[in-house]
């Protein structure tokens, strides 16, 4: 017999959108969605900075009878890997509606999300605590140090470090997850 999980994963419906198509009603059901999920912690709760890095790509949307329940959105940065420049679908936002989580639905929405990124990108990436959730899809722990490229020259950013996950694409090169990689700058978290 079907379990529930299995019913409610059939009746998803994963679309892909970008920030200029979202409507104001979506872009209030993610925000809620989000801020919900991160919850209050100082070091995990969502931040307007966090939500501005979340926008001007692709966002996918998990919807369960016309409700949002699940989000992750991919922008477009370049990434150095050993010195070279990567262009590289950067993972942020991701989340499930608490009262929604445990039932696959993250999964679901992030093997749509790592197939686009396969297609488009030399190099998937995301910074997170949550190693085995992104792992069971594919992603790799980056082991080597972390940089910034900072207006004032590169800064290393220790504190990333065993927090940044790649996946990678066919259009990658060979990565060596020991050599430093770098992002670009940005305000707030750069990672
Ligand atoms: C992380 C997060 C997005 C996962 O979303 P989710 O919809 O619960 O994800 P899934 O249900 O696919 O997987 C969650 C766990 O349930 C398990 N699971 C998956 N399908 C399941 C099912 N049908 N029945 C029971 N358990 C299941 C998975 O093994 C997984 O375990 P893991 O986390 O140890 O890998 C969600 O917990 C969340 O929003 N957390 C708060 C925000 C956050 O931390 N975001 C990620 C930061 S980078």
């Amino acid at each position: 017999m079907e379990s529930e999980s299995a019913k409610a994963a059939g009746r998803a419906r994963i679309s892909r959108l970008p920030t200029e198509a979202l409507t104001p009603a979506q872009v209030s059901a993610i925000r809620a969605l989000l801020w919900a999920a991160f919850g209050d912690d100082e070091d995990e709760a969502m931040t307007e900075e966090d939500w501005q890095h979340a926008l001007g790509g692709s966002h996918f949307l998990l919807e369960l009878d016309g409700e949002v329940v699940a989000h992750a959105s991919v922008v477009g940065r370049e990434l150095d890997v050993d010195g070279r420049p990567l262009r590289t679908g950067y993972v942020e936002a991701v989340a499930t509606a608490i009262a929604h989580q445990g039932r696959g639905f993250g999964s679901q929405l992030m093997a749509e999300v790592d197939a686009y990124i396969r297609e488009r990108f030399e190099l998937g990436a995301l910074g997170t605590g949550r190693h085995s959730f992104y792992e069971r899809l594919g992603w790799l722990t980056w082991q080597g140090p972390s940089w910034v490229r900072a207006p004032e020259g590169p800064r290393r950013t220790p504190d990333e470090d065993g927090y940044i996950l790649v996946l990678p694409t066919p259009a990658s090169p060979e990565l060596d997850l020991a050599t430093p990689i770098s992002c670009d700058w940005r305000p707030g978290d750069v990672w």
